[in-house]
């Protein structure tokens, strides 16, 4: 099972076999409160009808067409629709099926256009400690998380990691902690020690979420930007977590005001409803790839049998619909200060060691016990049995409530939280 300790599911398995709105229900016919959009994909709720309903009706018009030198419209129109919703100059859109596919294909498109530009020896990578880009090779290799590296080999070479931004000085700090745009500098030693021609590309999650929710300080992005520029490094925020209103606005970059070179996407691009990742790059990065090209021959050797698939484009234009209609990035942005203080007021709990958030995506600490990661694995055991589903990754828990929650989910929430963590 993915992610998932095989014998100790066997032991006493935890299913879920229903959902609606912001609720799942168990094996058991239990309700549970959903306290992380299942895995961030679905802020819109489950259930939603319209998604439902449009995917049935592309399956009995077209169930499923190549996109290799062929296309269907909806990829098209579902492409015009993202890009709309981008930062500006962001416009140019690739689909693929998964969050881990759209990092591993924003590293070949990195190689792609260096290629293109007549730079092919830049082939480095640089990303961060405790960062998570999915399980492909190329995103495994960019990846800060132990556990999920130190058996599979070497990776593919030329990865650097800078240091992560979780500070003693920024903790239980709201959204930015003030402390630590200087360590945005690693990229800038990065260079130093390799060498600016060799680096194509530096990865980052504008909130490096599953590892725990660490929010960027004040300067950081920006600072990061301001040395891609210098050195012709492509900028690339991972907001697999973070896009379609996560913070408050439709993307990160919104949020923090740093207009990254290439954005990859997924989980909440459909509500879950469909596997479905995207990448979306500015026109020049477009242009200089296209216009490298021989007539007749692609100009990019990469793709997936189900990109573009038609089902997820439907389920896509019908969740984008679903967003705007119901103003959902603006419920975010008006619930996040509530669900803020909510969360931070576990922090008077003797268990929590520290707590970091902003828009509708928290993260908590309690203290390791002597194995790291078995206390937050019971944790989420008992908040399961209590009616809560969260995410944790070691002894962290993380919390991304959907979009449509209201000030009583998150107080239930809240509550549950309470009574558990106060059993330590
Ligand atoms: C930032 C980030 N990138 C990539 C991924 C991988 O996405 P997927 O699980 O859809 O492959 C995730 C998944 O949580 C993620 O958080």
């Amino acid at each position: 099972m993915p992610f998932t300790s095989n014998q100790t599911f066997k032991a006493d398995p935890q299913l879920f076999c229903k959902t609606e709105g912001v609720y799942y229900w168990n094996h058991r016919d239990e309700k549970i409160l959903d306290g992380c959009s299942g895995l961030f994909c679905t802020p819109a709720g489950h259930g939603r009808k319209e998604i439902a309903n449009a995917v049935f009706q592309q399956l009995q018009t077209m169930d499923y067409s190549p996109h290799f030198m062929r296309a269907n419209p909806t990829s098209f129109e579902l492409a015009e629709k993202i890009a709309n919703m981008l930062p500006e100059g962001i416009n140019r859109v690739f689909f693929c099926s998964s969050g881990s596919e759209s990092v591993d294909t924003a590293i070949k498109i990195a190689y792609a256009y260096h290629h293109a530009n007549g730079q092919p020896q830049r082939q480095r990578l640089v990303s961060r400690e405790r960062a998570y880009h999915g399980v492909n090779l190329g995103g495994t290799s960019l990846s800060g998380m132990v556990k999920n590296r130190e058996i599979f080999g070497q990776g593919i070479p030329g990865v650097v990691h800078m240091r992560h931004t979780w500070l003693t000085e920024n903790q239980f700090t709201i959204g930015e902690g003030e402390q630590g745009a200087e360590l945005a500098d690693d990229l800038l030693r990065a260079v130093q020690l390799h060498g600016v021609e060799t680096i194509a590309a530096c990865f980052v999650e504008p909130i490096a979420g599953s590892t725990g929710v660490l929010v960027p300080p004040k300067g950081y992005l920006q600072r990061l930007r301001e040395i891609c520029d210098q050195y012709g490094i492509l900028l690339v925020f991972d907001e697999v977590i973070t896009g379609f209103g996560r913070t408050g606005k439709a993307f990160a970059a919104d949020s923090f005001g740093v207009i990254p070179d290439i954005i990859t996407m997924a989980k909440a691009l459909t509500n879950g409803a469909q596997p479905m990742g995207a990448i979306a790059v500015k026109q020049s990065i477009y242009d200089t790839i296209v216009n490298a090209g021989q007539p007749g021959v692609p100009e990019f050797f990469h793709g997936y049998t189900y990109s573009c698939h038609p089902a997820s484009c439907a389920a896509s234009l019908a969740t984008l619909a679903i967003y705007e209609q119901e103003g959902l990035f603006e419920q975010a942005a008006v619930l996040a200060p509530l669900f803020q203080e909510a969360i931070f007021s576990l922090s008077r709990l003797p268990i929590i060691k520290d707590i970091r958030g902003y828009g509708l995506l928290a993260g908590f600490d309690v203290e390791s016990d002597s194995i790291p990661g078995s206390r937050g694995n019971d944790l989420q055991l008992k908040l399961f049995e209590a009616g809560l589903h969260i995410k944790t990754t070691g002894d962290a828990g993380i919390v991304a409530p959907a979009f449509i929650s209201t000030p009583s989910h998150i107080e239930q929430m809240t509550d549950i939280l309470h009574k558990v963590l106060s059993q330590y």
